[in-house]
């Protein structure tokens, strides 16, 4: 009986903890909230970072050439930093992929209102 009790102890246990676990691993991949005033003031202009919107995931994009003064020199003035660009970037050449195949663009958070 005393066994049992025991057994019956760690299974419980053992369950609470995965539980646990799984909460925290399933909570928004802990991606940071970035308000759409951040990322308006992300423009990198006069120095501020340049921060993207895409599907509601807030990308920045660091050390390209191709993006001077907050501006994308290939969009002919389609893209821009401090701003949402889903609907550019559907437009776009290189598509979506670019945001994972880039060294220079780094996921930082999510879009929230
Ligand atoms: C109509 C809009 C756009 C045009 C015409 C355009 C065009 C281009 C071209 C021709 C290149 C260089 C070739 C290549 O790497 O494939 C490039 C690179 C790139 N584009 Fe775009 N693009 C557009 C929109 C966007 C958007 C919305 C983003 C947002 C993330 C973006 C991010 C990048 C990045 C990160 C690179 C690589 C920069 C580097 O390696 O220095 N582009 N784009």
């Amino acid at each position: 009986m005393k066994k049992l009790l025991i057994f019956v102890f760690i299974v419980l246990f053992v369950a609470g903890c995965s539980s646990t676990e799984n909460e925290s691993t399933n909570n928004g991949n802990n991606l940071s909230s970035i308000s759409t005033t951040q990322l308006s003031e992300n423009d990198g202009k006069s120095g501020n970072k340049c921060f993207v919107a895409i599907s509601g995931k807030v990308y920045e994009i660091k050390g390209s050439n191709k993006w001077i003064d907050g501006n994308h020199m290939e969009s002919e003035g389609l893209a821009s930093c401090g701003k949402d660009l889903t609907d550019v970037m559907n437009d776009s050449p290189h598509g979506i992929s670019i945001l994972t195949t880039s060294p220079k663009v780094t996921l930082v958070g999510q879009l929230s209102n």
